[in-house]
C-alpha cells in the first residue's frame, strides 16, 4: 500500500456520470459569473467541484479564480524574506544542532503561519472553512482544472481533492522510530501500545487524505497567466526555455494547503480537538473496506498544514515547511496547536540515496524541529515529510519533479515526465533514479536524470501538474477519465 503514492492515486468508479452531468448549465453560469471564457474548456477548468451539490448544500466551495491582473507590489507581509537564515551548504558540513532555533528557521516558519492564519477562523471550523478574503481583499486563490476528474477531483463542500491514502503507521510512527523501508503491509510489527487491533481491522485499506491548496496574490497572478480565462494553458519563455506563462513564481509567492484524514481520534489520539471538516468523500465498501467511487459527506479531520514560499536566496528558489496538528498541545485555538515539523529548501543531493552510503553527508537542506515528541515523521533519510506523506520521499524531492508535457498532451510519469510518486527502490539504494529524484534544481533546469528533455519545469507546483494533466485529458478525449470502482 505504500505505493498508493500521495496524489494521482486514482481511486475509481461510478462518479464518472456525475462528472458528465455536472457539465450542464450550472458550470456554464459559474464560468460566466467569474468573467471567464464560455468555451467548454473554461467551463471545466473553472468549475467549483467535480461532484454535484445537493439542492440545499449548506456550505459550498467556490473556486477563487479572480486572479490579480497585474503583478502585486513587493510583499510587505512576507516577513520571512527579511529573516537572515542561511541557505549555504558547507563542506565539510557543519554540525548544527541549533539550526532550528539559532539558525532562525523556527522563526521563519512561524512568520509564514502568522500570514496564513491572518483573518481565519480561530478553529478553522467546518461551517467557516478556509476564507479567501482577508482584510477586505482576496488573499487566496485556487488552481483551475482540479475539479475535472470524477475519481479524485474537488468535492463541493471544501474544494478538497483526494490524495495518497495514508496508513496508520504514517500517522503514528511505531514508538517514534522511523518506519522500516519495506513497510508496505499492515503487519503486527507496526502496532502501537495504545492502538487497538480493532482500529487496524476497521481500516485495512488505510486512510484517505483529502486536501485543498491556496496561493496568495503573487502566486495567483502567476497562475492566472499560466491558465487564463479560456482554461487553456499558455507556454511562455524563461531564460530561453519554455515554461508556463507567468512562471517561475515571483518573489512574494506563498502557498498553503490544508490536509485532512478520515482517521478517527481513537486510532490517532493526537487528532483530538482537530477541526472536523465534512467533505464529500469516497464511501467504503462495508465488506472489503475499499474506497469506492460513490461519495458521501463524511467527517475528515485536519491533520497537517503545508506551506511553501518563494525565496530568492534558496538554491531551489523555494522553502517548504510543514505543521502537524497535535491535540496534546495546550494552545487555545486550532492554529496554536499546530506543531512545526521543519523546513526544506533542497532535496539534499549530498546525502544517500542521491550518493552511495559511504559518500553520504549529513543533511544540509532540511532542518527539523528537534522537539517533536508525539511521533516522528520524516521522509527519506530524515529529509522533511509530513504525517500523511510517503516516508520514502520528501517535500522537495516530490515537488521538484513537477514537470509537464506540452499543453494538450498527456503526461505519463516515468515516460515523458518524471516519476513524482516514486519508482522501484525509491530511497532504498543509490541509483540513477534516486540520484535524480534527490537533486536540488532550479528552473528552467530540466529534470536531472536526462530522461525527459521535453518536459518543462512547473517550478515545483504539483497542482499545476494536475491542471496540465487534466487539460491534456480534456484536449485528447473531451471528457474526464471515468471513475472505476475497485473490482
Ligand atoms: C510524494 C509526493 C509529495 C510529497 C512528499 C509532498 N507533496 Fe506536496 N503535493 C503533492 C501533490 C501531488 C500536490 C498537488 C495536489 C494537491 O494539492 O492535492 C501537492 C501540493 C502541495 C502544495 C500546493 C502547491 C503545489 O505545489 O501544488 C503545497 C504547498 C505542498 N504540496 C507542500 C508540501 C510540503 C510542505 C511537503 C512536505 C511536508 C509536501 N508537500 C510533500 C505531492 C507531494
Amino acid at each position: 500500500m505504500k505505493h498508493a503514492y500521495r496524489g494521482f492515486a486514482r481511486a475509481s468508479g461510478l462518479a464518472a456520470l456525475f462528472g458528465l452531468v455536472a457539465l450542464g448549465t450550472t458550470s456554464c453560469k459559474q464560468a460566466e459569473a467569474q468573467g471567464g471564457g464560455n468555451s467548454p474548456a473554461a467551463q471545466f477548468a473553472f468549475r467549483n467541484s467535480a461532484d454535484t451539490p445537493p439542492p440545499d448544500p449548506g456550505r459550498i466551495f467556490k473556486l477563487s479564480a479572480d486572479y490579480p491582473k497585474a503583478m502585486p507590489g513587493p510583499c510587505a507581509e512576507c516577513e520571512w524574506l527579511k529573516i537572515p537564515v542561511s541557505f549555504e551548504a558547507n563542506f565539510p558540513p557543519k554540525e548544527s544542532p541549533h539550526a532550528w532555533t539559532q539558525g532562525r528557521w523556527s522563526e521563519y516558519l512561524a512568520s509564514i503561519l502568522r500570514y496564513v492564519r491572518q483573518g481565519q477562523d480561530p478553529n478553522l471550523r467546518d461551517e467557516v472553512g478556509f476564507l479567501v478574503d482577508v482584510g477586505g481583499s482576496t488573499r487566496w486563490f485556487n488552481v483551475p482544472w482540479m475539479a475535472f476528474d470524477p475519481s479524485v477531483g474537488r468535492e463541493y463542500r471544501h474544494g478538497t481533492t483526494n490524495e495518497r491514502t495514508a496508513e496508520l503507521e504514517d500517522l503514528v510512527g511505531p514508538d517514534g522510530k522511523p518506519l522500516p523501508a519495506d513497510a508496505d503491509s499492515i503487519g503486527a510489527a507496526h502496532f502501537l501500545p495504545h492502538m487497538t487491533t480493532a482500529c487496524k481491522q476497521r481500516y485495512p485499506r488505510g486512510f484517505e487524505t483529502w486536501s485543498v491548496g491556496y496561493y496568495n496574490p503573487h502566486g495567483g497572478y502567476a497562475i492566472g497567466k499560466a491558465i487564463p480565462k479560456d482554461g487553456v494553458p499558455r507556454v511562455g519563455e524563461y531564460m530561453g526555455s519554455p515554461m508556463p506563462d507567468g512562471l517561475p513564481f515571483p518573489v512574494g509567492t506563498a502557498v498553503m494547503k490544508v490536509l485532512t484524514t478520515n482517521a478517527p481520534v481513537d486510532c490517532v489520539p493526537f487528532l483530538a480537538g482537530s477541526p472536523e471538516w465534512r467533505v464529500n468523500r469516497h464511501v467504503q465498501n462495508p465488506n472489503t473496506k475499499e474506497y469506492m467511487c460513490k461519495r458521501e459527506v463524511q467527517v475528515s479531520r485536519i491533520v497537517q498544514i503545508d506551506v511553501a514560499v518563494t525565496d530568492p536566496r534558496s538554491p531551489s528558489g523555494w522553502v517548504y515547511g510543514t505543521y502537524a496538528y497535535n491535540g496534546t498541545l495546550k494552545g487555545a485555538t486550532f492554529w496554536d496547536r499546530l506543531m512545526p515539523l521543519g523546513v526544506q529548501w533542497g532535496a539534499d543531493p549530498w546525502t544517500f540515496p542521491a550518493v552511495p552510503k559511504r559518500d553520504s553527508l549529513p543533511l544540509q537542506q532540511s532542518v527539523a524541529n528537534p522537539k517533536i515528541d508525539i511521533f516522528q515523521h520524516m521522509g527519506c533519510q530524515g529529509r522533511l515529510a509530513g504525517p500523511v506523506d510517503n516516508p520514502q520521499s520528501s517535500c522537495m524531492s516530490c515537488h521538484s519533479s513537477a514537470y509537464a508535457a506540452k499543453p494538450g498532451s498527456l503526461s505519463v510519469m516515468g515516460t515523458n515526465v518524471p516519476p513524482s510518486f516514486g519508482f522501484d527502490g525509491l530511497c532504498t539504494a543509490y541509483s540513477a533514479e534516486n540520484a535524480a529524484y534527490f537533486q536540488t534544481t532550479r528552473p528552467p533546469q530540466s529534470y536531472s536524470s536526462g530522461h525527459y528533455p521535453n518536459a518543462m519545469s512547473l517550478d515545483t507546483s504539483l497542482q499545476l501538474e494536475v491542471a496540465y494533466q487534466e487539460y491534456g485529458q480534456y484536449a485528447t478525449t473531451k471528457a474526464p477519465k471515468p471513475c472505476k470502482d475497485p473490482s
